[in-house]
């Protein structure tokens, strides 16, 4: 079969993924690769999964190269990484027991689902989706508040959303598909609040975007003794290591040794050697985030203004991404923008269509631009 063939089949598959986009787990699964040995590496843009698109920190590849030969031991046969869990603790100014390291902080979230296994969860609308939809699988109530009109968190509608049953509140910050923040002491006033009734869990996935002083984690709650608050972070994100999936939960010990009961015993078992090695270089390498996060800035910032030269009204971002209401658009966003060589993503939410696109580099973003310009919304 041609190359040209197996492309066209595989845009269809996506195509057909599209459809059912919305802000969930489902849309968040596994159409989002490119088929490079395919040769169409470089006629798609890749915009839909909000990755880092200027790869692994140069030490994190040379690790995994150094340590290929040793692939064929488990984790914890491998001196090398004996350490990961120890400089974690040591960069986040916890103890090892305050950490679980998963295989994704995707894989953190359905656990902490699964954890919190009565009562009822709330959450915003919309939101990052494989904690609430884990929580719909096994009969949880979610009630999922609506974002307010500058698509921000309405903390004052998800504490009211709370009551007697409320068992766990889950909270993105900077938020996933919205793009928006909570200022760090507007947030730390909710959560204390809030972790008076229920386990609190905020997804920090994207909070290395952030400036200083908005990127204060949540983490110091943690470390206060508060027990009810639970973060997740992951390598994806700034660390550009989504295809090697390592994420990891920060929480009082007696929720971590819980957690870990459910990851059969030890959680070495599910994650790679060859990750966790590369996890360690990125750690140390701050200079390739500091890059990575200034290249995201400017390309948001690039993007930002030309969709508001286009008529749009994007949201200001806070992330690696950006959210932006479709006007009258009446066809199906993703699914046309599919046919354009544009992964993205696209719903459809009380107040009208919506398309999210990740920021990928200033080159890729100048060409979605000048796709966008064919679009009439
Ligand atoms: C808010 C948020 N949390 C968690 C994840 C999952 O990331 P991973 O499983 O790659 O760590 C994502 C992925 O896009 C996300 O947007």
């Amino acid at each position: 079969m041609s190359n040209q063939l197996h492309r066209r089949d595989w845009l269809k598959q996506s195509a057909l993924a599209a459809l059912g986009l919305t802000f969930s787990a489902r849309s968040l699964g596994g159409e989002d690769y490119l088929p490079r040995e395919l040769g169409i590496e470089t006629g798609l843009l890749n915009l839909g999964s909000n990755e880092n698109p200027y790869g692994l920190a140069p030490g994190a590849k040379q690790a995994i190269s150094e340590l290929i030969n040793t692939a064929n031991r488990y984790a914890y046969n491998v001196p090398a990484i004996q350490s990961f869990k120890k400089e974690l603790a040591e960069e986040y100014g916890v103890t090892e027991e305050h950490l679980l390291i998963t295989a994704g902080s995707g894989e953190a979230l359905n656990l902490l689902a699964r954890h919190c296994n009565k009562g009822n969860l709330v959450t915003a609308n919309p939101t990052f989706g494989i904690l609430p939809n884990t929580a719909k699988k096994i009969g949880i109530e979610v009630r999922e508040v609506l974002l307010d009109s500058g698509k921000v968190h309405d903390l004052q509608a998800m504490a009211k959303a709370m009551d007697a049953n409320t068992a766990h509140v889950y909270i993105c910050n900077p938020a996933n598909p919205s793009s928006t923040m909570l200022k760090p002491a507007v947030l730390k006033a909710f959560c204390e609040e809030a972790s008076k009734k229920a386990v609190v869990t905020v997804d920090e996935a994207y909070i290395d975007f952030l400036d200083a002083p908005d990127n204060e984690s949540m983490i110091s709650m943690v470390k206060s003794g508060n027990k009810n608050i639970v973060v997740v972070r992951t390598f994806s994100k700034i660390h550009a290591m989504a295809g090697l999936r390592v994420g990891f939960v920060i929480a009082a010990p007696e929720t971590i040794k819980a957690l870990q009961a459910n990851y059969f015993g030890n959680s070495n078992f599910c994650v790679g050697s060859l990750p966790i090695h590369a996890a360690m270089a990125s750690l140390k390498d701050t200079a390739h985030r500091e890059s990575c996060k200034q290249k995201n800035a400017a390309a948001r910032e690039y993007t930002h203004k030309a969709l508001q030269d286009l008529g749009f009204k994007p949201i200001p971002s806070s992330t690696n991404f950006i959210f932006f209401p479709l006007k009258n658009y009446g066809g199906d966003f993703a699914k046309d923008m599919l046919e354009k060589n544009v992964i993205l993503r696209s719903s459809v939410l009380p107040d009208g269509k919506w398309g999210r696109v990740s920021m990928g580099t200033m080159e890729e973003m100048q060409k979605f631009i000048k796709i966008m310009q064919t679009v009439k919304a």
